[in-house]
């Protein structure tokens, strides 16, 4: 990488990344291009279908007993899920996706969908947010949501790479500590990330790379504020702190992904830009991650299932967020613990 003047056409990567995957989900379906462990088994919609707490009984007091019970599928594709869900639940359970990308032609009727670009600012994602009991479920989502690209330096000082979208070029930016990191970090303040560099990724050394987490923290907080109450889960390629903070990811995650395969992460909107999710950082201390071999191993959908899927497929984690009625929006800081 560059530490010199470069004269290319230089942009942060968050905001280049984010644009990129905007332009190439408006002109490609996602199944055009990869699978995903929904794709390779249903296993995973029964035992999304198995955390839908039943139906309240009639003779009970339940404040949320006159809620509409819903799954609301965020990032949901093709609604592969969703009509795998439709055998598995109640009729009475109320089925929607949101995508960025319009209705899918051959899903069933009944399955509701909101064509929104989902992010931490938007007002209602569902038309109907916090009034709602039951599930929300980001597979494969968060992976795409844009962070800053961190490089550390020889004295360990967090800078910013940014990057030619044309070509995946990189140059080294500013230090974190530096008045112009202000406006290259996506709407995230220079000491929101550093906070967060030193509590979910701290420096290990030189050349060393992160994806700061934050802005995936702070689209997870607005997406458990969909449900009154039930369940938020989130299923993904994750990493741990403590892995990360062994030097594990240190050549960070970023990638590209075009017609089923890895390929240079160029953020032009030419093909899928992705990396793995701190999920831990995501969490509330109310939330468990684990592996999805533990999830689906240990519940009722059995272990063979699994032993046939391509090993990638297998090795997400689940972050299974309680949702606890009338939330009130967390400041920053509490975001930012474990
Ligand atoms: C990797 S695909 C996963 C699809 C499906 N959940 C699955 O696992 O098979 C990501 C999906 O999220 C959608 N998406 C990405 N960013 C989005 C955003 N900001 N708002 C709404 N949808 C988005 C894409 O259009 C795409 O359908």
């Amino acid at each position: 990488m560059s530490d010199a003047l470069s004269t290319l056409p230089l942009r942060t990567w968050v905001d280049a990344w984010n644009d990129a995957n905007h332009t190439f989900y408006t002109h490609h379906a996602p199944e055009q291009h990869f699978r995903t462990s929904i794709d390779a088994s249903a296993a995973i919609a029964r035992r999304i279908a198995a955390l839908l707490a039943p139906a309240p009984e009639h003779s009970r007091p339940a404040t949320d007993s006159s809620l509409p019970r819903c799954i609301v599928d965020i990032g949901s594709g093709s609604g592969a899920l969703l009509t795998q869900l439709a055998a598995l639940v109640d009729d009475e359970v109320t089925l929607m996706g949101v995508d960025v990308r319009p209705r899918p032609d051959d899903l069933p009727a009944a399955i509701l969908w909101r064509q929104v670009r989902v992010t931490r600012d938007v007002e209602d994602i569902t038309g109907m947010d916090g009034r709602i009991t039951g599930l929300v479920i980001a597979h494969e989502f968060l992976d795409d949501v844009a962070c800053p690209v961190i490089e550390l330096d020889d004295d360990l000082r967090p800078r910013i790479v940014q990057v030619e979208a044309a070509t995946g070029a990189e140059v080294l930016g500013p230090d974190l500590a530096d008045p112009a990191a202000e406006a290259l970090l996506g709407g995230i303040s220079p000491s929101q990330a550093r906070a967060w560099l030193d509590r979910w990724w701290p420096a290990t050394k030189p050349l060393a790379r992160r994806e700061v987490g934050l802005p995936r923290d702070l689209l997870w907080r607005r997406l458990t504020r969909i449900l009154a109450s039930g369940h938020a889960i989130a299923i993904d390629y994750a990493h741990r702190l403590d892995d990360r903070r062994s030097g594990l990811w240190d050549g960070g995650t970023v990638k590209g992904f075009v017609d089923g395969a890895p390929c240079r992460p160029r953020p032009d909107g030419s093909v899928n830009i992705t990396s793995h999710v701190a999920l831990d950082s995501c969490a509330s201390p109310h939330a468990t991650v684990r592996s999805q071999f533990d999830v689906l191993s240990t519940s009722a959908v059995g272990s063979r299932s699994l032993a046939s899927w391509p090993p990638d497929l297998g090795s997400f984690d689940w972050l299974i967020e309680p949702c606890t009625p009338a939330p009130a929006t967390p400041a920053l800081s509490e975001t930012m613990v474990g």
